[in-house]
């Protein structure tokens, strides 16, 4: 998914749109709450897709003084995050680098990583477990893990939570264009096999196990938006 060329949303409005996820707050604490359990002062995360700077806004406060490198291809939603560090005081701990995990340098190594809402965009055609694989060789043993994805069982699933996720869109007051887009894709989407982007839960947790990844629990799930604690092995 290409948020330069093609954005799936208003990016400028991107803060909004997340409104699009019943309790997205709930979301981002429980990653900070996960990351202030499991982390000593100064940990360094790795933030990945860390573009829009939810994940920043969380991390950032925290008491741990966390050392943050947020990645992300996309120059705009870095953009939205590169805002927000300059309104707070994390600006000399934190480094946003355009690009993929595969950018960053040589041999960096972290204590933690995020990929919160970024992996759903994939095929699982090899390109999810590569995504996931490459975010594990940047990490020590031992290290958290918080993955948020779209994820349903199968697409009779899909297909039942897509008007609630636009009905409560709406109620939250945005507009049917935008609550109503995902949607309109569900007779072209695959849930199972090498062209399926949303997977079921099961899938997910084998990926993590092939890529490196041991699952410590399910920690969030709204609708189809659900995100899981894992540790590197
Ligand atoms: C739905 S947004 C989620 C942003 C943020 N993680 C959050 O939770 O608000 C998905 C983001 O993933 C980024 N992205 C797409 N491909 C990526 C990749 N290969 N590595 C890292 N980020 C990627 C997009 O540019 C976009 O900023």
């Amino acid at each position: 998914m290409d948020y330069d060329a093609a954005p799936p949303m208003p990016v400028a409005d991107y803060r909004r749109v997340q409104m699009m996820i019943p309790g997205a707050e709930a979301l981002y604490s429980c990653l900070r709450a996960v990351m202030d359990v499991s982390l000593p002062t100064g940990a360094e995360v790795l933030i990945v897709g860390a573009g829009g700077g939810r994940e920043i806004e969380a991390l950032a406060p925290s008491d741990k003084a966390y050392r943050l490198t947020g990645v992300d291809p996309s120059g705009d939603m870095l953009s939205v995050a590169r805002d927000y560090v300059a309104s707070t005081d994390a600006t000399d701990r934190t480094v946003l680098v355009k690009g993929t995990v595969n950018d960053l340098e040589h041999g960096l190594r972290f204590d933690a990583a995020t990929s919160m809402l970024v992996m759903h965009f994939f095929p699982d055609d090899g390109t999810k477990l590569d995504y996931l694989r490459a975010i594990r060789r940047r990490l020590r043993p031992g290290a958290p893990y918080v993955h948020a994805d779209v994820s349903a069982a199968d697409r009779a699933m899909f297909a039942r939570l897509s008007p609630v996720v636009e009905a409560h869109g709406g109620l939250v007051g945005l507009p049917p264009e935008v609550a109503g887009a995902p949607g309109r894709h569900i007779g072209q989407m695959a849930f199972d096999g090498p062209k399926a982007l949303v997977v079921p839960e099961r899938r997910t947790l084998e990926l993590f196990e092939e890529a490196g990844f041991r699952p410590v629990a399910p920690i969030f799930r709204s609708l189809w938006y659900a995100a899981w604690w894992a540790e590197a092995v």
